[in-house]
């Protein structure tokens, strides 16, 4: 209802594009998408290959330093990482606060905000020994503090890390182990959920990566560009996704409604209902991540025993979309969080620590990318136009 052209004439000249659709912000040298083809490469590699061969451990350095690292080099980061697990007591007292039935993303997203007051010594975004460390401090320290953000949502005690393990052991460890009882690693899970991990590592400039670097462009430290970063990746059109997909296939199972009738409630856009894990904003073919998920969910399942019926429901879900017009025109396809609440919650996770687990996977991507920002000279504060469409100017009311 406004007048693009009147309205560029008092701005000057500027790109109207609501939602980014086709401004770059950046260039990089991370990740690679050709979302009609369905390819994904980090630092050139396929992720089909990482999945196959490499670990999220090693997945982040190539990230991060841009490079596969030299074994020599795998271990050192390992090592710096275990020494770094522990968090102050003091911020361990945080959980204490935040009401038991706290969604632990806005308690992860917080803990993270609040590391900047605890490692101060770590804080210029242009010391490079800094930024090492806040680096390392960040992966060893975010899946300590989300397996605590489960803990404390259930009541049980938290553990002290156990740096004999790596930091996908210690997680599972921290998250669904007891003091009194020694826990056994099920090494199945382990390898599940590091390719999980892999999976979600970067994305290029999605929403909470680009929240990260407009955060970051104004100079803000790590943990607060990240802390950002947390809180855009909580909401269900992003990272929420995956949560909100277990919620929906619950949904369809309690009401014993048949998945053709759910789905003729997407396509009528009926209450604003939509096909929850479909559709992105670059991939216009099969999300390649989703077919590796798709395949894991099927072992993991079949080896634990999951909830089948779920499956059916998704895989039937699919099957429908994938031969509707009104998905085949709009070119709506799985994307990576279709199948993954299902893998999470035969591992044994609660729905709410869903889109955690994707912050811990995407936690090497976000620092990469802020990491690149702050050393490209090309980097600008970012700061968007409007187009203006308020009132004109009017007279304050004399009294
Ligand atoms: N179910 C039904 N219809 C859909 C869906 C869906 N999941 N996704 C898009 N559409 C429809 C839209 O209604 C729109 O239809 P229209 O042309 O009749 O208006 C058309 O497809 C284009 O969709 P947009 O919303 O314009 O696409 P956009 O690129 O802005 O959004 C997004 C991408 C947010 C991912 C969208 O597809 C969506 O909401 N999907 C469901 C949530 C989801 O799974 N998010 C996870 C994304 S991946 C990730 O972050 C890990």
């Amino acid at each position: 209802g406004f007048d693009v052209s009147k309205l560029l004439k008092q701005t000057g000249t500027v790109t109207f594009d609501p939602g980014f659709m086709n401004t770059a912000a950046t260039t990089s040298a991370i990740t690679y998408i050709d979302g009609d083809a369905g390819i994904l490469r980090y630092r050139g590699y396929p992720i089909e290959q990482l999945a196959k061969h490499s670990s999220f451990l090693e997945t982040s350095y190539l990230l991060i330093y841009g490079n596969l690292p030299t074994p020599a080099e795998l271990e050192a980061f390992d090592h710096r990482i275990r020494r770094h697990t522990l968090l102050h007591e003091d911020l361990k007292g945080f959980f204490g606060g935040f009401p038991r039935d706290a969604h632990p993303m806005p308690v992860l997203s917080s803990a993270v905000s609040a590391l900047s007051t605890f490692y101060q010594d770590s804080l210029d975004p242009f010391d490079e020994e800094q930024v090492e460390l806040s680096t390392v401090r960040l992966m060893a320290k975010l899946p300590v503090i989300a397996a605590y953000a489960h803990k404390k949502s259930i009541g049980q005690p938290m553990l002290y890390p156990d740096n004999s393990m790596n930091l996908v052991e210690n997680f599972m460890r921290l998250s669904f182990g007891l003091p009194a009882e020694p826990y056994e690693l099920n090494p199945k899970l382990v390898k599940a959920l590091d390719l999980l991990l892999i999976l979600h590592a970067d994305h290029e400039q999605n929403c909470s990566t680009s929240t990260v670097r407009l955060v970051g462009s104004s100079n803000a430290n790590m943990f607060a560009s990240i802390s950002a970063g947390i809180s855009a990746l909580f909401g269900p059109l992003h990272g929420g996704a995956n949560e909100a997909v277990l919620n929906m296939l619950r949904d369809i199972q309690s009401t014993g409604m048949q998945p053709e009738a759910f789905m003729e409630k997407v396509k009528n856009k009926e209450d604003g209902v939509k096909l929850m894990g479909f559709g992105h904003r670059v991939y216009k073919n099969y999300d390649p991540r989703a077919k590796i998920v798709k395949a894991t969910a099927h072992e993991i399942l079949a080896d634990l025993g999951g909830n089948d019926e779920l499956l059916d429901i998704a895989m039937r879900l699919e099957e429908k979309a994938l031969a509707d017009d009104y998905f085949i025109e709009r070119k709506l396809y799985p994307n990576v969080d279709f199948y993954t609440g299902l893998i999470y919650k035969a591992m044994g996770f609660p729905e709410k620590m869903f889109t955690v687990l994707f912050a811990i996977g995407r936690l090497p991507g976000w620092i990469a990318q802020w990491r690149e920002m702050m050393q490209d000279p090309q980097t600008k504060i970012g700061r968007p136009r409007q187009l203006y469409t308020g009132l004109p100017e009017r007279s304050f009311p004399e009294r």
